[in-house]
């Protein structure tokens, strides 16, 4: 869509404007000179171009002006669009006029190298770099295509509280906060127990917001503080909640190919990846995933008394982490969902399989390329008996949960529900070798500044 704000145009419009005069705003991406020519790489925020200066069409002072700028000086420049096979934009703009707003001088990130934590350190002037301009585009396409998603398929949109009372995810990573004179309030790690009440009211509905984890895990796919959508479905089942996670990821995955080609091309994201994300995914149980596991030698990682072990086979019964989810997606070239997880390992409110009393109705979505978990969800215990069981065996203080319980006790249904990580999503999509990279501003244990 054109710009409704007539005063000056945007790189991304360039096309609409051949042989015609526009009137950019932008900052100086780089510079460079050559006898009576001086090239300015233009950046807007919706692209770059190339404006060359040239001496003779120009006054002695836009000659000036185009010598004198900087890296990252921000600027207008008046000039006409011609089309250019071999620039990447298509396009370059002869300049005719150049406006000084700022003159930076000594901007930190330079073209050379710069080390991970200088870059984190300067995360507000990174996020300008083509790399990581790219990647937002993306995670914004992502975020835009899980709305229209929901939006278009019957679900309504509601927002679950960040302050709570208690748990949703287990006690381990709450982060704690003073509520005036009611004792302690935590920041919320998932929104899906609200989801669940406003699902017994408006049927289908998807809450999308910040989730807090005081997450002690310093690996490259952990946040304190990320963005997950969890949709939650009055009436479905394991299967149906399966079904669903699998269109969502392919509508999303094909939503970005259909919108950012340039800046997959920018990341040098190799796209026939993502061309076959393709219904139907794998499945398997986790029995299936152990067994696998044990016929493939893959055992258990474990810390005993501060010593790293290795149990082999794999026993049934423990968790899988980052190499047991590796080991089983290098075969994989789409995501796989894992289902019926042993429901020690698994949240408090999931249903235990009726066919088999040692696991809960639980999936997890695995994406390939070392994309790690991007989504978990499950059916609902929607018994209240046995879900005040599960809350006493948690050791959950009860009180807290009389709402919830609730749902069990007037006119409880089957349901289902997932939560998908933005980031995790985002990262695999782009190919972010590093979860920082894919939100504008992360929050790890290690980081809060800037
Ligand atoms: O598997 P999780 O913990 O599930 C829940 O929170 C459920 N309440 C969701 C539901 O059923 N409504 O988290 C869901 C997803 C994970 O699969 C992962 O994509 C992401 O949230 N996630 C994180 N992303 C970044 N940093 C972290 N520390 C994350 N923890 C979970
Ligand atoms: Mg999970």
């Amino acid at each position: 869509m054109e710009s409704r704000y007539k005063s000056f145009h945007y790189i991304e419009d360039l096309s609409k404007y051949v042989n015609s005069d526009v009137i950019l705003r932008g900052w100086v991406a780089n510079k460079t000179e050559k006898g009576k020519l001086v090239f300015i790489q233009l950046r807007d925020g919706t692209g770059t171009v190339q404006c060359v200066t040239f001496k003779g069409n120009v006054s002695e002072e836009v000659f000036a002006n185009a010598k004198q700028l900087t890296q990252e000086s921000s600027v207008k420049i008046t000039g006409s669009v011609r089309p250019d096979e071999r620039a990447p934009s298509g396009f370059e703009v002869d300049v005719k006029e150049i406006e000084i707003y700022h003159i930076s001088t000594d901007y930190p990130i330079t073209p050379k190298d710069h080390g991970d934590a200088f870059l984190m350190e300067h995360r507000h002037l990174w996020l300008r770099s083509s790399r990581q301009h790219a990647i937002m585009r993306i995670r914004a396409s992502v975020i835009k295509a899980i709305k229209d998603y929901f939006d278009n398929n019957g679900f309504k949109q509601m927002d679950s509280p960040m302050l709570t009372p208690s748990a949703c995810e287990g006690t381990s990573t709450l982060f704690e906060t003073k509520y005036f004179d009611m004792g302690t309030a935590y920041l919320s790690q998932s929104g899906q127990l609200y989801a669940e009440a406003t699902a017994m009211a408006l049927g289908r509905v998807y809450t999308f917001g910040p989730a807090f984890r005081a997450e002690l895990s310093k690996t490259r796919k952990h946040l304190t503080e990320f963005w997950m959508v969890e949709p939650e479905m009055a009436f479905f089942d394991l299967n149906d909640d399966m079904d669903l996670a699998e269109d969502l990821v392919v509508y999303i995955v094909e939503y970005v190919l259909n919108n950012n080609r340039k800046e997959l091309e920018i990341l040098e994201r190799d796209i026939t990846k993502l061309e076959a994300i393709k219904r139907p995914f794998y499945r398997l149980s986790y029995d299936e995933a152990v067994k696998w596991l044990q016929d493939n030698n893959i055992p258990l990682k474990k810390k005993v008394d501060g010593q790293e072990v290795e149990i082999l086979p794999f026993p049934w019964g423990e968790d899988f982490g980052t190499p047991q989810e590796e080991a089983i997606m290098e075969q994989f070239d789409k995501p796989c969902i894992i289902h019926r997880y042993p429901s020690e390992v698994k949240a408090f409110y999931m249903k235990r399989d009726p066919e088999n009393e040692n696991v809960v109705l639980a999936m997890d979505m695995l994406a390939p390329e070392k994309g790690g978990e991007i989504i978990g969800g499950s059916q609902r215990e929607d018994n209240e008996d046995l879900l005040l069981g599960r809350i006493r065996h948690e050791n959950l203080p009860e009180d807290d949960y009389q709402w919830y319980l609730d749902l069990r006790r007037f006119g409880s249904v089957p349901h289902s529900g997932f939560g998908m990580g933005v980031e995790r999503m985002v990262k695999w999509i782009t190919g972010a070798s590093h979860i920082r990279e894919v939100i504008p501003f992360p929050r790890m244990i290690y980081r809060i500044y800037p």
